[in-house]
């Protein structure tokens, strides 16, 4: 039971995360102050938290670790070019292109950690049938 809530509370924060991650890519590329507004970074940072306690409680209870479950391994790594083009999309990026691009790379990192989770392999194109 407990598990079902942890499962249910990663699978709205990952929804929110790539909701707010949009939004704000949305706002850098019109040039908007709104992207480094204090109350979304911090509703953002809030959301990012407990999307990490829910999936390591999850890895925890489910006895799948990383760096032994090789499918929970590819999503930290994945995770981890997740936040650094993110960061290189809203903020560190030089000029608007590198910002596009680094906000698409993101977006593809985010959906291949998605698909994944789901196909509990890193070669998750093989198991949706690629
Ligand atoms: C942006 C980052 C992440 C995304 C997009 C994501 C996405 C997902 C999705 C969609 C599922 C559901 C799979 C299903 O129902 O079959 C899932 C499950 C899971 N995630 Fe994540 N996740 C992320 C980060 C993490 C992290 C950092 C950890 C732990 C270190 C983690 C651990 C887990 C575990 C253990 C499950 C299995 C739940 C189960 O079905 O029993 N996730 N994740």
């Amino acid at each position: 039971m407990v598990y079902y809530w942890v499962k249910n509370l990663h699978l709205t924060t990952v929804t929110l995360n790539i909701c707010i991650f949009m939004l704000r890519f949305y706002w850098m590329t019109q040039r908007s102050g709104w992207v480094h507004k204090k109350p979304i970074r911090y509703f953002s940072v809030t959301n990012d938290t407990l999307l990490l306690i829910a999936g390591i409680t999850m890895a925890i209870m489910s006895q799948q670790y990383p760096f032994v479950a090789p499918w929970l391994t590819t999503k930290l790594v994945v995770l981890l070019i997740y936040i650094i083009f993110g960061t290189i999309a809203l903020k560190r990026g030089p000029n608007m292109r590198i910002r596009v691009i680094s906000g698409v790379i993101a977006l593809c990192c985010f959906f291949y950690i998605v698909s994944v989770a789901f196909s509990r392999t890193p070669y998750s194109w093989a198991y949706f049938g690629f």
